[in-house]
């Protein structure tokens, strides 16, 4: 088979670019190796900033968010039982959408499929080859194989294509705590999500719809789901999210799972015919909603850099990997940023480290929410850098 872009992997990055390339009559070809249920069921992220909006509403896909994305006018910051209203719209004149990352896989997925896309699913070993010249192409496990002109690796952190990269390194660090995430099949109880520090660690209200709420707790990197029954997770939401006269209204949860945090990012994002987007060149901790954001801003750059190339403008694409990370390390920063100051640093042995590092945390937490200044800062950056 011959196509001109071979895209690895169907995530929301991958999915996205192909629109971006059929839009220009670019031929294309996705490639991915877990089933179509496996990729529609994952839940993963929640909120798009202004700048992903506009990108899907400029390729007509947003039917789907316009109807069900709730627009949303800022945060909540909670500290020592206080909650504290960031307004975004106020401050820099943008807004967030709480719309789930599953919600857009989907409706991705189904425009493909109504427009007749070759979308791939349960395709084993995958490999990139000759991405150093002029004619890459991928092979997989069945030997079959595609030629092509540009390889995109858009298969995320645990992908074959950066590792594909000769010499290329990463700067990374890890957190010594992790993210407890629910579904409950209840109302949410706030009308913006509410980020909360609490001695007994960090808690966060979201929600996927008017029905349903996506909450988040601060655990231990080594603990296991087994520990954590529903009464538990409860009882802790309960207390790190209380405030005198609110209640946080509880209900079944149909989904729960721990993921690790860790910033990551990649040396390139380029080399000779293969590009990276999204997790597979960088990982932020979800503390500031930046992970899908930064897939879809790489998608919106890589996209018009390919068009562009297509079209006889060498330019953009040559400058792809620089421009890419320059935007990245700035959401690297910011999403550092908002998980050191959220969460309980429980890994110095001595009471007085920690205690000192908690109520520098407080001082943070009531300078952020008292200057003005200081929440215009995360108001532009929580609602997305420009592309
Ligand atoms: P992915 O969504 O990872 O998609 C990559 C695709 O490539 C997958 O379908 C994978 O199966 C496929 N693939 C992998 N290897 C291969 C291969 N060898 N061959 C073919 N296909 C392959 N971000 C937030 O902002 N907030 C959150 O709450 C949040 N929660 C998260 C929870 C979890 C468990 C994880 C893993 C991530 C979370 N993120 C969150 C991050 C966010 O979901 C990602 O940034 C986003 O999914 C990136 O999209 P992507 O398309 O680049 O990568
Ligand atoms: C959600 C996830 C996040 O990481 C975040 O910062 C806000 C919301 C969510 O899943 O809804």
């Amino acid at each position: 088979m011959r196509t001109q872009v071979a895209i690895i992997g169907a995530g929301p990055a991958g999915l996205l670019l192909g629109h971006i390339l059929r839009r220009a009559r670019i031929g294309f070809v996705i490639l991915e190796q877990r089933s179509r249920e496996h990729v529609l069921g994952r839940i993963r992220a929640g909120v798009l900033e202004q700048g992903s909006i506009d990108i899907l509403r400029g390729l007509g896909l947003d039917a789907d968010l316009k109807a069900h994305g709730l627009t949303h006018h800022g945060i909540y910051l909670q500290y020592e039982g206080q909650r504290h209203h960031i307004d975004f719209l106020e401050l820099v004149g943008r807004t967030v959408t709480v719309y789930g990352q599953q919600a857009l896989v989907k409706h991705l997925l189904a425009e493909h499929d109504r427009l007749g896309a070759d979308v791939r699913f349960e395709v084993d070993g995958i490999a990139p080859h000759d991405i150093d010249c002029d004619n890459p192409f991928v092979t997989t496990a069945e030997g079959e194989r595609i030629d092509c002109e540009f390889i995109v690796g858009a298969d995320g952190y645990h992908g074959v294509c950066r590792p594909s990269i000769p010499g290329v390194a990463a700067l990374e660090r890890d957190y010594p705590y992790a993210w407890l995430g629910i579904r409950a099949e209840v109302a949410p109880s706030t009308d913006d999500l509410i980020y909360a520090l609490h001695p007994q660690g960090f808690a966060m209200h979201s929600m996927r719809s008017l029905e349903v709420s996506r909450l988040y707790l601060q655990v231990d990197p080594s603990e296991s789901i087994d520990e954590w029954p529903d009464g538990r997770i409860w009882e802790q939401l309960q207390t790190r999210l209380g405030v005198e006269g609110w209640t946080l209204r509880e209900g079944t949860i149909t989904e729960k799972s721990i993921t690790p945090m860790r910033s990551f990012v990649a040396s390139t994002l380029e080399y000779g015919r293969l590009f990276l987007v999204g997790d597979a060149g960088h990982i932020v901790p979800p503390t500031g909603a930046k992970g899908l954001n930064s897939a879809i801003a790489d998608v919106a750059l890589l996209g018009r850099s390919l068009v562009g190339q297509y079209g006889g403008d060498t330019a953009m694409l040559a400058r792809y990997s620089a421009s890419a990370l320059a935007r990245q390390w700035k959401v690297q920063q910011f999403s550092q940023w908002m998980t050191e100051m959220l969460h309980v640093h429980r890994e110095s042995p001595d009471e007085a480290t920690r205690a000192f590092r908690y109520r520098s945390q407080i001082g943070q937490l009531e300078y952020t929410t008292g200057s003005r200044h200081a929440q215009a800062a995360l108001a532009e950056q929580y609602a997305g850098l420009p592309f």
